[in-house]
Parts: C-alpha cells; structure tokens; sequence
C-alpha cells in the first residue's frame, strides 16, 4: 500500500487512534511537491517576517484540544478495480467573499478534478456535486476580511454538521470478491444487498483566508475536519485521502481501514506559489467575462486590513503564463473580456528569469520613460510601505499592454488595486487602447488625511484628489469606484464629515461601504482602540450610503443618459419574465445597462446598416446632401435586415434611464469594438439619436 506508506511519512501528531496532519509553517518555498524548490533569500523590502508571523502566532495545540473524539467508523468507496482499488469522492464547493476567492475555488475545482494524479497519488477520483448531501467531502473557502463574513461561515459549518448527522452517509461493509461485480456494475454508492449498512460522516473543510486566520481554533468543537490556508491547495488531495477510509484488500476480500487521520491541517504560507501552472476549471465556463489571477498576497499592511496575515506576501506570477491563459480563454473559451485580479493587483511585478533578461533595468539617466527607471507611484503624495520597488522584470502596465495585444475585440480590465500604483504611464495606456476599461477602482478608504495616517494608506486627502484630477483630465470619460470604511479607530465627526466632502466632490459611479471590524493581527489591534459605538459607526454608514447613492444618480444623470454606450451583452437579466423580457450588459466604464428584448433574443441592426447613415450624419448631414440620396438612404437603412445578439456580442445601447447605478436603454446595433471606435460617435451620435428614435 504505496499510498498509506507515503502518508504515514508525512503524519505528524498521531496520538492513539486521534491523529492530526498539521502543517502550519511559514516557507520560502512553495507548499508542493513541486519541481522548482528553490531557497530564495527574502529581499529587504521594509516588510519583515514578523510583519506576517509575529501576530500570526497562535498557542500550540494543547492535549485535550486535539482529543477530537472518536474516529469515524469505515466507509463506502467508489471501486472501479478491486485489484488497484481506488475510491470515488464527491465533493460539494462553496464559496464565500472576494473575487480573489472566486478564482481560487476555480483552482481547487482543478486540483481535485485532475484525475491523473490523483489517481497516480492518492488512489482517488473526485467528483464535483451540486448537492450537499451527496457529498462526501463539504468544502467551504472562506472569507475573513470582517467579523460578519466569519459569523456566515460558522454559521454554515453548524448547519452542515447538523444536516450530515442527521443524513449520514451508507457505507460498504467487507465486501467479498462475489460481491465486487454488484458494485461496479451498479451506481458504486449502492450496498450489495443483505449486507447491513452502516452510517459515517462527511469531511467538512474549510478553505481560504478565515482558515489561515484561525488555523486549528477551526477544529474546535467538532465543527471542521479538514483546515486549508490558501496557499496550500495543492495540498488537498493528500489530505484528504488521509481522511477517507483506507481501502485493505486481503484474502480475496476487500474491506475498509479507518482513516490515517481524524484531523488534517496545512496552513503553510508560501512566498512563491502563484498555481501559475494550474489551469482553473471556472464554475460558469459559459460566462462571457473571466477573471485571470496575476499575483498573490499584499505587502501593504494597511492597519486595519486582515489580508496580509491571511494570504502572504506579494508574489507575481510570470507575464508569459497570464498572457496564455488570456489567450486560451479569448480564443478557446469564447470570453471576450478578461478581469486581471489580485490583492494589490496594480503592485504586479514579474521579476521571473525571463522578464528580466528581455525588460532589463535602464538607468535614469538613459531611460526616455521615466517609469522603466524603476517604479513611480501615483504621484508625489504616495508613498510606499513595500521599499523593493523598481528594477528589471515586468511591471503592471507592460501586464496589461500585453494581455491587450491579444485582439482588440477582447475588453481588458483588472482588479483590485491601490491608489499608490497609478503610475502615469499605466494612465496614458489606458488612455490609448480603447480595448482597456475605462474604469478605475481608487479605493480611498477614507477622506479624511488623519484617518488615512492612522490607517497606514500611504497618501493625503489633497494627493489622492490629485490623482483623481490627472486620471479624469488623462481619460476624460472614466468611471471610478471605490471603497470606505467608516468609524475606524478614534474616527471623529469631523473625520467623517470629510469623508463625506469627498464623495460629494468626487462623485463616485460605484462605492463599497462598510462599517469597520476590528480584526485580530492587525497593527490597529495591537496598537489602536476600536473606539467608535456601534451605533455611530452605523449611522455614518448611513451617511455615506446616502451621500453615495444622491452622487451617482446626478452622475448619472449628467454622463450617462442619452450616450449611446459600447455594451458587452451578458444574456438575459434576472429579472426578465415573460411578456416584460430584458437583457443586460456592462459599458466599458463598468456599470449595468438593461434593454428590453421582444422576442427569444433582442434584434437590431447591422454595424453594415449602420455605419452609411452615421458617416453621412457626420459629414454634415442634413444640410449638405440633398432630399434623394437622403431618403434612398434611410429608406434603405429602414430596410435593412435585423440581426439578434446574443451573450458575448457587443452592442450600442442608446442609454435614456439611470436608476442609482443601473442603467436602462434601447438596443441600436451590433457593433464590433473596432467599428464602434471607428465611427467616432462624439461627432455622429447626437445628430443620430433622433434619427434612431424615429426608426425604432
Ligand atoms: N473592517 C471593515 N472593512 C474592511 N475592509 C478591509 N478591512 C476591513 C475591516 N477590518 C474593506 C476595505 C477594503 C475592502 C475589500 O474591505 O474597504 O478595500
Ligand atoms: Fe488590505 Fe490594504 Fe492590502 Fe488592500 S492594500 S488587501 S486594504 S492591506
């Protein structure tokens, strides 16, 4: 039993029958079996180990917390060969909090599905389920980033454990050699008949950040089996096969062991795993957008944030491979948009062999571009927690330029960075390439520049203000969003008051609100007060939300309607029905247009119908064409045949509603993004809208 020796090798804590695999160390290398297990020396960047450990330290594991109870009895296995038994799993998979846990579920989806090795390693074919009580494995990838999002997930940890005792699982008991064709030829879960049944228990595990964060306090009380911190994926089918029963075949008779362990943990943070090699198996492959993950973990310490602790320090994953995946995905897959994502995602910098070797450091006094130097923040305002910046290797805007080379049909955008890594270059891209959203995320967490100080942001009130004047005044028609905390730390009225200065002046088209949570680990945990009542920290929430939604509806109202906007059309809305049917999208400036649809799918008209009439409207028609060659035009663009569209099409949609941030409009026709951008609306579209107006 090759598998049960490598798993006794690797099992530490084994106590009676009561066993744990627990591996909760901090490594430079990755927490793999993998090929390049480099030692790499840790830059001096500013940030230290103790910066990711030091509050990251937990009391060792006391006796008694690790006497988690009786072992779970023998189970019922999958078997497609009783010669080399392997066993089938099922798992369930959900998913809580951020985008980046979205992409992560994806490569977990990967790992457990990739039956090759799993067969070759660890004698087991996983299998994905919709249900819960169908599974034999419960994975929860969780979020920790406020206390609310940890009281859901140990909410829907009680309730599973509450649904499994109450639904167990039918196990096999010893099944003989006659009885091993009843099973294969059958639904493998099924008992071979007058063998009496008897029950066993799902593993729970729980995945991601709220995972790393309380590491083995998640065994307590029986509420997890299985812990795994988000850098240690890889990990899963090794631990989990020493949580299923082992499979034993001896004189002829194949029966079931208990499992090598009662508990298993890794928690290892690592400094270079990017899954770069793992391609994700997306929950909902038919979606016209996909995130690509571009780098890992956040050096930033912001005093209140969680994450550093919970996902490690910064690591990018190589251009080369990012740009594949885009690639893949765009002409494979049918996406037409593909959403960068990382903690710090505009903080990306490749520094692998290969980005350095072809994008070499140039000298200030040699290079034309200030930026290639080395690494500019946004302005002068901002500065750096993270002291490793510049230097060869590939920076965020050399990401994004690339990615956008694939096609110019395919919509770039990213997410979610900080305001300190704007450089103007990656301005003047965005600026440049109609295929790159113009759509900025400026999360200021707060107007107020002493809250910024207390909350280690790295910037002023007055030098993000700044920032968000070069950004309007570089892409005139950008959209930006944001995020605040209110009621942090020692927040005063008039803290807050400038808070809400800010978004009046600023106008947001999206904003994220949220009540501050103090979170263990953090520099304001060891250094600050959470001192704000609930109460107030509830109604300056109101506050902004309020401030917020008044904001964007005069936006709106002021940018938005009447434009005629390039939608990437999603499919059919959520609230569609029958008789009222509707459609929706999202602009390149990132907000949510609707449009009725009278049949199956919305019609339109040609680009090729099109484009006639809005290169005649803006060589000065009416004026200068004469009354024929008028109506020969438009009664043949009256004519013209209809064309649908469907999810993954772009379209121009006349915008002629705003509700807060939803937009409402009429569909016009299917455009290509080229053709769109060729036909230089700002001349033509505002003498066409009446024109398209009398037609509909
Ligand atoms: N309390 C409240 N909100 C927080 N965020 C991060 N940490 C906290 C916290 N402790 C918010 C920030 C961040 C977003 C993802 O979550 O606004 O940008
Ligand atoms: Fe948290 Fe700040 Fe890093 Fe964002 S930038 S993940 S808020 S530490």
């Amino acid at each position: 039993m090759r598998l049960i020796s490598s798993l006794r090798k690797i099992a530490i804590g084994r106590r009676k029958n009561n066993a744990v695999l627990a591996i909760r160390t901090l490594s430079t290398k990755s927490s793999t079996s993998n090929k390049s297990e480099k030692k790499r020396k840790l830059p001096d960047d500013g940030i230290t180990l103790s910066h990711f450990t030091q509050s990251s330290q937990h009391k060792s594991v006391k006796k008694e917390e690790l006497d988690f109870g009786p072992l779970p009895t023998s189970a019922p296995l999958g078997l497609e060969s009783f010669e080399h038994p392997h066993r089938v799993l099922k798992f369930h998979l959900k998913t809580y909090g951020c985008q980046m846990n979205v992409s992560d579920s994806d490569i977990v989806r990967s790992i457990l599905l990739d039956e090759e090795s799993n067969i070759s390693d660890h004698q087991i074919t996983f299998q994905e389920t919709q249900e819960e009580m169908d599974a034999d494995i419960l994975l929860t990838n969780t979020c920790a980033i406020r206390e609310n999002a940890e009281s859901k997930v140990w909410h829907r940890l009680q309730e599973l454990r509450a649904h499994d005792s109450k639904n167990p699982l039918e196990q096999l008991p010893i099944v003989s050699s006659q009885d091993e064709n009843e099973i294969n030829d059958h639904d493998s879960r099924r008992l071979p008949k007058k063998k009496k049944a008897k029950k066993r228990k799902r593993i729970i595990g729980v995945l991601g950040c709220m995972a790393e964060r309380l590491k083995e306090d998640m065994f307590k009380d029986g509420t997890a089996d299985l812990i795994v911190g988000p850098d240690a994926y890889r990990d899963l089918p090794r631990l989990i096969s020493a949580l299923a029963p082992q499979p034993v075949t001896s004189s002829g008779q194949l029966h079931f062991e208990n499992p090598m362990m009662e508990r298993a943990l890794n928690v290892e943070l690592s400094f270079d795993e990017t899954y770069a090699d793992i391609t994700p198996v997306r929950s909902n492959p038919g979606d016209v957008s996909a995130f690509v993950s571009v780098m890992r973990g956040c050096n930033n310490m912001c005093s209140y944030c969680v994450v550093p602790f919970t996902r490690g320090r910064e690591r990018s994953r190589e251009l080369e491979s990012i740009v594949n995946e885009a690639r893949v995905l765009y002409e494979e897959n049918g996406v037409k948009e593909i959403c960068l994502l990382g903690q710090n995602v505009n903080s990306y910098h490749d520094r692998s062999e290969s980005a350095i070797l072809t994008n070499p450091q140039v000298s200030e006094e040699v290079s034309s571009t200030k930026y290639k130097a080395g690494y500019n923040t946004s302005n002068d305002g901002f500065s750096n927690m993270f002291r490793l910046r510049g230097g060869a290797g590939y920076y965020f805007v050399d990401l994004v330029e690339a990615v956008s080379n694939i096609s110019p049909e395919l919509r770039v955008r990213f997410t979610s960075p900080h305001p300190k890594d704007y450089p103007p270059e990656l301005l003047s891209l965005m600026a440049e390439r109609n295929n790159v959203c113009n759509h900025l995320h400026m999360p200021a967490q707060s107007g107020s520049s002493t809250v910024l100080e207390r909350m280690r942001r790295g910037y002023t009130r007055e030098a993000y203000m700044e920032l968000i004047d070069d950004v309007r005044r570089t892409i005139p028609d950008v959209a930006i969003t944001s995020d605040f905390i209110t009621g942090f730390c020692g927040e005063t009225e008039e803290e807050h008051e400038d808070t809400l200065t800010l978004m009046e002046h600023i106008q947001y088209d999206q904003a994220f609100m949220f009540a501050y949570s103090m979170r263990g680990k953090t520099h304001a945990n060891r250094t600050m007060e959470d001192d704000v009542p609930e109460e107030i920290k509830s109604r300056r929430l109101q506050e902004i939300i309020h401030m917020f939604r008044t904001n964007v509806q005069l936006r709106n109202d002021e940018h938005e309607v009447g434009k005629l906007r390039l939608v990437l059309v999603e499919g059919e809305s959520r609230k569609s029905k029958e008789g009222a049917r509707t459609w929706g999208g999202r602009t390149d400036q990132n907000k949510r247009v609707v449009f009725p649809s009278k049949g199956q799918a919305p019609e339109c008209w040609s680009e090729e119908a099109i484009r006639p009439v809005l290169s005649a409207l803006s060589q000065s028609y009416p004026s200068n064409m004469n009354v024929m060659a008028r109506s020969d035009m438009l009664h043949s663009f009256a004519n013209s045949p209809r064309v649908t569209v469907e999810a993954g099409d772009y379209a121009v949609v006349q915008v002629d509603q705003a509700r807060g941030h939803t937009l409402k409009g009429k569909l016009l026709w299917r455009a290509s993004m080229q053709g769109f951008h060729e036909l230089d609306l700002e001349q033509s579209g505002p003498d066409a809208i009446p024109l398209f107006n009398a037609m509909a």
